[in-house]
């Protein structure tokens, strides 16, 4: 936008003065020499008009450093393009050929800044692959955490664009600079209960951002292969379990849930007309450090640490609410595996050249643990005793059991948990003290 204005600017300059004014058939000799002096002044305004057009050329096509917003390219209030901008996405997508056999895949990960976006795109970068991040830091939750995960990122060598999976632009440059064989495609807009208060944003991020991804990716050449989180709450009010890949989802609980089932319906229409590579992962409650602070996990330990009420609810007739906790090293190495088994998308340019596959796995830990004992787990990690507070499970989005069936995960791909709830926290916790209590942080 500032150049279109720039350019307009400098048009005005290039405009001789008004030239209407004057009478040429009846001016008097002083006049002349004034005409001659204002036709002199024309052409100094045209040349110099010439001069601050080339040097305003020339700074549109000299590149603009990526974190300076206002030299470069704007679109959604987000930079991007420029030399220097794709120096940078090119030498973070640069593979590295290592000894653990990594280092085959180039990857674009969504939601990077996120919790496990972080975790996995430093995973791959560690093995070789190529690892560009995408992110919108948007504030559902303190964004500074978010800029401490990128920090991380940074440091491991890994650059992430800022800028929305809604930009089909932003999108389209990014395939055109990078041949991405895989794309990690984790953002989203998380959390349960918030569906209630900001449902748009449900379908913002988890439909039309999807949407708007899998029209990139149809038309990416080569196609990608595609693994995105997908959600153990499309399993909803399903009474059975452990919960299985092939039971019914269709009585979400919430609309976090619906929009994420839609997802998985949206992935098998673009998997069967294009030809798309896809497999959806279906988390359960995952957990550790750098965690999200909206998860009760984390909140809990925030607010037992300061002697806050916790509300723990419970299920009818004082039934269990329980939860199949997965630490993020366990979901990490599912996310690589699903990654490295992926088969190539079949079609190219739009078009479907054969059957692809489409797959979805659970990942979760196949013990459910219950919040009570959560919070007691927490209690002798923090060394405070807990404040609780206990309320029936409120019927808007929260389920009262999850529990995964692994069994899919483990044979396809080689998926096993091996990190109990309480060793996780232990990690969790450690992190938790050193990155708020050590470094006077505020927690959110
Ligand atoms: C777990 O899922 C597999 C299919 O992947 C199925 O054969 C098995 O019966 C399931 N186990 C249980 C206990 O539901």
């Amino acid at each position: 936008m500032s150049q279109l204005k720039t350019i307009s600017h400098i048009d005005g300059v290039g405009v001789p003065s008004t030239p209407g004014k004057f009478k040429p058939d009846k001016v008097p000799p002083f006049f002349h020499r004034l005409r001659w002096f204002h036709v002199s002044i024309s052409r100094l305004t045209l040349w110099s008009s010439f001069f601050v057009a080339f040097i305003v050329v020339y700074y549109l096509f000299s590149s603009p450093s990526p974190y300076s917003p206002s030299s470069s390219r704007r679109s959604l209030g987000v930079s991007y393009g420029g030399k220097d901008w794709e120096r940078h996405v090119t030498r973070s997508t640069r593979r590295h050929s290592s000894k653990s056999g990594g280092g085959g895949l180039t990857v674009l990960v969504t939601g990077a800044a996120g919790f496990v976006g972080t975790h996995v795109s430093i995973a791959l970068k560690r093995r070789g692959d190529g690892v560009l991040g995408l992110d919108n830091f948007n504030d559902y939750y303190d964004p500074s955490l978010k800029r401490d995960r990128q920090k991380l990122l940074e440091r491991s060598g890994i650059f992430v664009v800022e800028g929305d999976i809604n930009n089909a632009e932003l999108l389209s440059k990014l395939f055109e600079v990078v041949a991405f064989t895989h794309v990690m495609h984790l953002a989203a807009q998380a959390g349960v209960r918030y569906a209630m208060q900001n449902p748009s944003s449900y379908v913002h991020s988890n439909i039309a951002g999807f949407v708007n991804l899998l029209e990139v990716w149809k038309l990416a050449n080569p196609q990608p292969a595609i693994v995105w989180a997908s959600s153990s709450s499309v399993y909803g009010l399903n009474s059975k379990v452990p919960f299985s890949e092939r039971d019914r989802t269709d009585q979400p609980a919430s609309l976090y849930a619906a929009t994420k089932k839609a997802g998985e319906e949206i992935a098998h229409t673009y998997n069967h007309i294009y030809g798309l590579s896809i497999t959806g992962l279906r988390f359960f409650t995952v957990y550790g450090p750098w965690g999200r602070p909206d998860m009760a996990y984390f909140s809990f330990s925030k607010n037992i640490l300061k002697r806050k009420q916790i509300t723990i609810f419970e299920a009818p007739n004082h039934g269990t609410v329980a939860r199949d906790f997965t630490y993020i090293d366990d979901i990490l190495k599912g996310c690589l595996a699903a990654l490295d088994t992926a088969k190539k998308s079949t079609g190219s340019g739009g078009k479907k050249r054969g059957n692809a596959q489409l797959r979805v796995f659970n990942l979760g830990n196949t013990s459910p643990v219950p919040v009570t004992q959560l919070v007691r787990i927490l209690e002798k990690l923090l060394k405070v005793k807990a404040k609780t507070k206990v309320l029936p499970l409120p019927r808007n989005g929260d389920v009262k059991f999850t529990h995964a069936n692994i069994s899919l995960a483990y044979r396809e791909l080689g998926y096993k948990p091996t990190t109990d709830l309480e060793t996780g926290l232990k990690k969790f916790v450690r992190w938790y003290l050193n990155y708020y209590q050590n470094s006077k942080k505020s927690s959110w």
